[in-house]
């Protein structure tokens, strides 16, 4: 009959819950927070509120549509880090409570890993795209931008990792500056499709290794617009499409760069992209022009796996209850987890 696991995820602002089969998903159900779109920004508190909110009727509707009774689970897991605290703390809190209820085990997953394994879901009638070990993922959200060799399931080791902000942090930060709703890195998508890439340019950090840096892009781009707003109040509504081509082809070129030196240093030629950012169509495009120029396997993920989704805490906690590598019930959320 297989393993039946209920995932939680609600690390930032998104409330999510999702049934999985062995690896095979049967439903995955979202709830976004709208609460947040007026203040340019996730409001920790506003966020856990939403929560406790929505994890009941979001876990109801995920069973439903999975056709699966309570009785059925065999294990509950939950994201226990990195993210919010408060919210974080909602869904531990629903998972234990879960656990306890039924008598089944509890399974913590980390927020990062889980991005990760999205590549090893199964969904029912479509094919396995499982990379092969080792392979080197670029993960890129709005909190994290990593370069990790993932060696198998639970082993990974992160060779390169931002310094100050991650991509999809420069997305959203530079789009605030032109006036964009939040989070703003697929309306830079969007525009940037009808812009010139090449119209503007950016400063570019000048790191060793693997790591990266995208503050220094964040300032340029921000004094660069407070001197042309000066000349011309309307630069920003008249070069909307170019700046964000602009801004786009520099943050894609940053994550590039050392993606490429870090397969030439490695080796690894099985390579996926994971987290938030993975939907942009810029690094899309790059990386599957790369990965033809250089022959590498490239695995990009499904559209709807690349934001905040419980599926992934599904399939990373089947690994976890394969080796009985559960949770106590006295486990607490971390904010800030590595691995
Ligand atoms: O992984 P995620 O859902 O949440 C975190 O764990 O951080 O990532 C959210 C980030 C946001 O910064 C958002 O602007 C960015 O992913 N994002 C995009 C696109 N879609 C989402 N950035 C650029 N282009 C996109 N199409
Ligand atoms: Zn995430």
């Amino acid at each position: 009959m297989g393993t039946v696991i209920l995932g939680i995820e609600s690390s930032c602002d998104d409330t999510s819950a999702a049934v999985l089969r062995d690896r095979v998903l049967l439903s995955n159900v979202i709830a976004g927070q709208d609460v947040h779109i007026k203040y340019g920004g996730v409001v920790p508190e506003l966020a856990s509120r939403a929560h406790q909110q929505n994890i009941v009727p979001v876990v109801d509707t995920a069973l439903k549509q999975a056709g699966v009774q309570a009785s059925e689970i065999d294990a509950v897991a939950f994201t226990r880090g990195p993210g919010l605290l408060g919210s974080l703390l909602v869904g531990a809190s629903f998972a234990k409570g879960f656990s306890a209820g039924l008598g089944i085990p509890l399974i913590e997953v980390n927020h990062l890993q889980a991005h990760i394994l999205v590549h090893f879901i199964l969904e029912s009638g479509g094919e396995d795209h499982a990379p092969a070990f080792p392979f080197l993922c670029l993960l890129v959200s709005g909190g994290h931008s990593q370069l990790v060799l993932v060696k198998d399931h639970h082993k990974m080791e992160i060779i390169g990792r931002t310094i100050d902000d991650a991509a999809g942090e420069a997305f959203d930060k530079c789009a605030k500056l032109m006036d964009l709703p939040y989070p703003g890195g697929p309306h830079v998508d969007r525009l940037a499709a009808s812009g010139d890439p090449l119209r503007f340019k950016f400063s570019k950090p000048r790191l060793e290794g693997f790591d990266y840096s995208f503050s220094g892009l964040k300032t340029s781009f921000l004094y660069f617009l407070r001197d042309q707003l000066k000349e011309d109040p309307g630069f920003i509504e008249m070069n909307r499409s170019d700046l964000a081509a602009s801004l786009q082809y520099t943050i894609v070129d940053i994550l590039m760069n050392k993606l490429k030196r870090a397969a030439k240093k490695t080796g690894v030629r099985e390579i996926a992209l994971a987290g938030g950012v993975s939907a942009n169509s810029g690094l899309r495009s790059a990386i599957s022009e790369e990965a033809e120029k250089q022959g590498w396997k490239l695995h990009l993920p499904a559209f709807r796996f690349t934001t905040d989704n419980a599926a992934m805490i599904g399939i990373s906690a089947y690994y976890r209850y394969l080796k009985g590598e559960f949770a106590s019930d006295e486990i607490a959320p971390l904010a800030r987890m590595h691995f």
